[in-house]
């Protein structure tokens, strides 16, 4: 069959996103608001937000580096602690400030220091989520440091999250950016309570793309890329257009110099181009009639919101990702594929 030269799709969302603050929001968030209607915003700034205040602030910020006229919508999360509040979250739930809580393990990865230690400390919260129907959305990684770094997600299934969906067996969870095949398998057999977001770097790099030539800390994230076995079961599960999987970039910028270092901090930077770098994916597995469900319906249909009514076309056409993001700050931030070239380009 032919491929087209131009897609439609309704307007996707991206269900995982990371803007920061200050300086680096202000130069990324145009990049996320350019393709996306609304994104799920991770809390993990440092301080995090942990309150209701905390968000309200951080969605002004978002607002105004976005801009007046942009019709964006930053869809705001709690930070989990040992600590929380559970009547917070619920009144930040009810008044529509908070649509999630994010459960970092602490120590998980960028700014977790202060997630959670051990479950039974969250277990009124989770249960107070179970009532209202507030999902929560977990980084599943052990932060045991036995185990080896790329086990530490198909171990959290069997140690963490496979029990608490047993205690919480009303709990809807967003199992995020998965990377492995035992992931792919455990969602699917979860049913509808437990959705999936998929990054567009794990579709397109396994753990060999880190050690091409040399080190490259731009594909440094986490979840670490794991072989390319697990790269095909996520791309297969994400162009199957079944409801479980979603888009959630888990765009993570950091200035060049933090990467770039005796020790790198983990995050890939994809929002320059992130849609396009999907259905570059999606058209090279053949499969670009499933784009519209993973971008744009899976994810508000687990969310319980109405999916976009406007529409979104991509056209073949070649253009480069750009390099890297100015800040007003010290440093640049580089794109995940900086300056490659890519055959599907967002249409104005
Ligand atoms: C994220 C970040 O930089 O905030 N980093 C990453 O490697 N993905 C945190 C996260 O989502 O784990
Ligand atoms: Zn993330």
């Amino acid at each position: 069959m032919e491929t087209p030269d131009k897609i439609t799709i309704r307007r996707p969302d991206d269900w995982h996103v990371h803007l920061r603050d200050g300086a680096v929001l202000e130069a990324v968030a145009g990049h996320t608001a350019r393709a996306f209607a609304r994104a799920i915003v991770m809390p993990n700034l440092a301080p995090p937000v942990t309150t209701i205040d905390d968000a309200l602030r951080y969605r002004d910020h978002i607002r105004a580096a976005v801009g007046d006229n942009a019709t964006f919508t930053p869809l705001m999360t709690c930070y989990l602690t040992d600590e929380a509040d559970a009547d917070e979250i619920r009144r930040g739930f009810d008044e529509g400030v908070f649509s999630a809580v994010k459960l970092y393990p602490a120590g998980a990865t960028t700014n977790s220091a202060m997630g959670v230690t051990d479950m039974s400390r969250v277990s009124g919260v989770l249960e107070m989520m179970q009532d209202i129907g507030m999902p929560l959305l977990v980084h599943g990684e052990v932060t045991d440091p036995e185990i080896d770094i790329f086990d530490r997600e198909a171990v959290y299934i069997e140690r963490v999250l496979s029990p608490m969906l047993s205690d919480f067996a009303a709990l809807k969870v967003v199992f995020e950016h998965i990377t492995t095949s035992q992931a792919v398998a455990f969602v699917r057999a979860q049913g509808p309570r437990l959705g999936a977001t998929i990054t567009a770097h794990h579709l397109l790099i396994d753990r060999n793309d880190m050690f091409k030539g040399g080190i490259r800390p731009h594909l440094y994230c986490l979840p670490i890329a794991k072989r390319k076995g697990h790269r095909l079961a996520l791309l297969e599960a994400a162009t199957s257009g079944e409801e479980s999987f979603f888009l959630g970039t888990d765009s993570a910028p950091h200035a060049i110099n933090l990467k770039e270092a005796a020790c790198g901090c983990a995050g890939v930077f994809s929002a320059p181009a992130a849609l396009e770098l999907y259905a570059h994916v999606f058209d090279q597995a053949g499969a670009l009639d499933k784009l519209e469900a993973f971008a744009s319906l899976n994810g508000p249909a687990f969310y319980g919101l109405p999916a976009n009514e406007d529409t979104v076309s991509l056209v073949r056409e070649d253009w480069q990702i750009p390099v890297a993001v100015h800040t007003a700050g010290d440093a640049d931030i580089l794109s995940f594929m900086a300056g490659e070239t890519l055959s599907w380009k967002l249409a104005d």
